[in-house]
């Protein structure tokens, strides 16, 4: 199949898909979800995607009807029926369905469950992001994966107006991450990445940045940095499912990073050939 929807059981194309009115996505955006890439039909880091996933439900105190492996069972199945080799993986559960009402429906409501796989490929390391700065409006639970990203959406319209990749965003002097991906930056050969507070998502390619730093001796300090740090860092490194591991050459128009490419490129190098190794047909 070109691409592939499902639906608390339910499977389609994902364009003919019809979802309940009722579900608390709808109203609310009452859910949580997660996002990964395959390559030959191997979902990447299936299993951290899937923890983050039901640690996010579990905060939001979200009850999943099936198991991590259930849920990773079914993704597996899935993948092998879209035609694409390369695809964009997303997943989400929402609180369940019924009339609108702010305060949770009875406990005994099952939650939704649904999948989206269609064609989609990782990013090309060799290219420069180009980034806007933004206010970060988002509230305070961040760290919560949760379907509720209008303010993400609307910087990320900013960006692509102006001709960007991405928004970047800062609580007042304050780097925090972007609309969908995280930011770090490297200064004097010391990686700098935002703290696990509840002002960013802990992206799981932020995880393996640090660990490609750890296995090459590259000193990470996992604490907030500026704007004017940011503007001034001698690389900086956006990371995501679909980024990896991507340099950004300007912010706001103004010419950044491009003073520390060999570690770049060492850290670019272990975040492909993590991605090559992890989804080659064994
Ligand atoms: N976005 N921060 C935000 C706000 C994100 O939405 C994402 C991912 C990340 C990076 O997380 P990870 O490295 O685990 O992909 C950081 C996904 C890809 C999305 O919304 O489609």
């Amino acid at each position: 199949m070109e691409n592939l929807g499902y639906y608390c059981g339910s499977y389609g194309l994902i364009e003919e898909m019809k979802i309940p009115m009722n579900d608390r996505a709808c109203y609310f955006g009452d859910g949580v979800y997660d996002a990964t890439y395959a390559a030959n039909h191997i979902i990447y880091d299936l299993d951290e995607h899937v923890d983050r996933f039901f640690h996010s439900a579990e905060m939001i105190n979200i009850t999943l009807k099936l198991t991590k492996s259930e849920l990773k069972n079914l993704l597996n199945e899935m993948v092998i029926k879209v035609d694409s080799p390369d695809q964009f993986i997303y997943w989400q559960v929402t609180r369940g369905t019924a009339l609108r009402n702010h305060s949770f429906p009875d406990s005994d409501i099952p939650s939704n469950l649904w999948i989206m796989i269609k064609p989609g490929t990782i990013k090309d390391l060799n290219q420069k992001f180009k980034l806007i700065t933004v206010e970060d409006t988002r509230y305070l639970h961040c760290n919560i994966k949760t379907l509720n990203l209008l303010p993400n959406v609307i910087a990320s319209q900013k960006a692509f107006e102006a001709g960007c990749d991405e928004a970047v965003f800062h609580r007042g002097e304050r780097v925090t991450e972007c609309s969908h991906s995280n930011i770090s930056i490297i200064k004097n050969n010391v990686l700098r990445t935002a703290p696990l507070d509840n002002l960013i998502l802990p992206g799981i390619t932020r995880g393996h940045l640090i660990h490609f730093c750890h296995d090459n001796n590259i000193p990470v300090d996992e604490s907030p940095y500026t704007l004017d740090e940011l503007i001034h860092a001698d690389e900086i490194i956006i990371t995501s499912a679909g980024a990896l591991c991507i340099a950004v050459s300007e912010i706001d128009g103004i010419p950044v990073g491009g003073k520390a490419p060999d570690i770049l490129n060492l850290l670019q190098h272990a975040a492909i050939t993590k991605f090559i190794h992890d989804t080659q047909i064994k």
